[in-house]
C-alpha cells in the first residue's frame, strides 16, 4: 500500500481535483453536471477558499509526494451526509485509495451525528454501484434526466402571456452564471414553482415540466439552449418524443 497524505485540497490544488474528474467520469455522465463548465474549478476553488461561506461543503484529497491520485467532494444535505463526487486517477484505481477517501467521508458523518449516506450514480456506473453496494448502500430511488422539445414557443416576447410570472433569483443567477459557467434562478407561476438550472451555454435544466408559459419565458431568455427536465422515475412515464438522457440513482445508507 502507497503511502498516502489526506487532507483538505487547497484552492491551488482545485485545477488537479478537476483534472482527474474529467479522466475518470465519462463525458456522457459530466454533461449534466456542472462539471460540463470550464469554469467549475473557479467555484470549486471558491468553496475551498472561504469554507465560512460554505461550511456545508469539504473537498478532500489523496497525495502520494506532490502528486493529488484522488479526491472525494462531500455536503451536508440536512437529511444525509452527501458523496458529491469521488474520483480516483486512472493508475492508481484498484488499490484501496477510494476506500480511504470512502473512510474519511463515513468517519466524517459519524463525528457530525449523521444517521444517513447518500449519493447519486449514473445508472451506467456499474462498476461504482457494485462498489458502494459492497460498503452497504442500497438504491432508493431513480431520476430521469430528459429532453423535451417544444417547437411550437418562438422566441419571442411581444404578447401578454408572460405576465402571470415572476422570476426569482434572477441578478444573482446572472452572477454565478457569469463567475461559474452555470446558475439556478426561480420561475413562479401563482402557485406554481420552477426551479431552473443553466449547464454552461447548452441547458436548461427543470426540476418538473414546465407550462406553456414557463416554456416561453425560457425560450425568451435563450431559445438556443435544450431544456433538460429532471424528475424521479415513477412521477412521470415518458413520451416517445422524450429523449432519455441519464437516469440516476440515489444510493442510501443507514448509519
Ligand atoms: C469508484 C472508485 C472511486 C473506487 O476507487 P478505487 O480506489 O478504485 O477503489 P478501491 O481500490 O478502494 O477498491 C477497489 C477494490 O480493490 C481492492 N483493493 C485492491 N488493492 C487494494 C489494496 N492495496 N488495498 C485495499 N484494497 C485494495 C479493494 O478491496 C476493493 O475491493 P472491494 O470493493 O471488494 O472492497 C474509482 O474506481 C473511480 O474513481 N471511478 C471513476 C469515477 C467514479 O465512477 N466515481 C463514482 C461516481 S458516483
Amino acid at each position: 500500500m502507497v503511502s498516502l497524505e489526506i487532507r483538505d485540497v487547497h484552492g491551488d490544488e482545485i485545477d488537479d481535483v478537476v483534472r482527474i474528474h474529467n479522466q475518470v467520469v465519462s463525458a456522457s455522465d459530466r454533461e449534466y453536471t456542472i462539471y460540463s463548465s470550464p469554469r467549475v474549478a473557479m467555484y470549486l476553488r471558491a468553496i475551498v477558499a472561504w469554507p465560512i461561506l460554505s461550511p456545508q461543503h469539504r473537498i478532500i484529497g489523496a497525495w502520494n509526494g506532490q502528486e493529488l491520485v484522488a479526491y472525494a467532494h462531500y455536503r451536508d444535505l440536512g437529511c444525509s451526509y452527501h458523496l458529491n463526487h469521488i474520483a480516483v486517477a486512472d493508475r492508481w484505481q484498484g488499490s484501496g485509495i477510494g476506500n480511504r477517501l470512502f473512510q474519511h467521508w463515513e468517519a466524517e458523518a459519524r463525528s457530525r451525528n449523521y444517521t444517513k449516506l447518500s449519493l447519486d450514480v449514473s445508472i451506467n456506473n456499474t462498476r461504482a454501484r457494485e462498489w458502494y453496494i459492497r460498503r452497504g448502500f442500497e438504491s432508493d430511488y431513480s431520476t430521469y434526466v430528459f429532453s423535451r422539445e417544444h417547437d411550437a414557443i418562438e422566441a419571442s416576447n411581444d404578447g401578454n402571456c408572460t405576465s402571470g410570472l415572476r422570476i426569482q433569483g434572477w441578478e444573482a443567477a446572472e452572477a454565478w452564471q457569469r463567475a461559474f459557467g452555470f446558475s439556478t434562478f426561480g420561475i413562479h407561476e401563482d402557485d406554481r414553482r420552477w426551479s431552473v438550472g443553466r449547464l454552461w451555454t447548452k441547458y436548461f435544466q427543470l426540476d418538473a415540466v414546465p407550462s406553456e408559459e414557463a416554456w416561453h419565458v425560457l425560450k425568451v431568455i435563450d431559445s438556443k439552449r435544450d431544456v433538460l427536465i429532471r424528475m424521479r422515475a415513477g412521477t412521470i412515464i415518458l413520451s416517445n418524443d422524450d429523449s432519455l438522457r441519464l437516469t440516476v440513482t440515489r444510493m442510501m445508507r443507514s448509519e
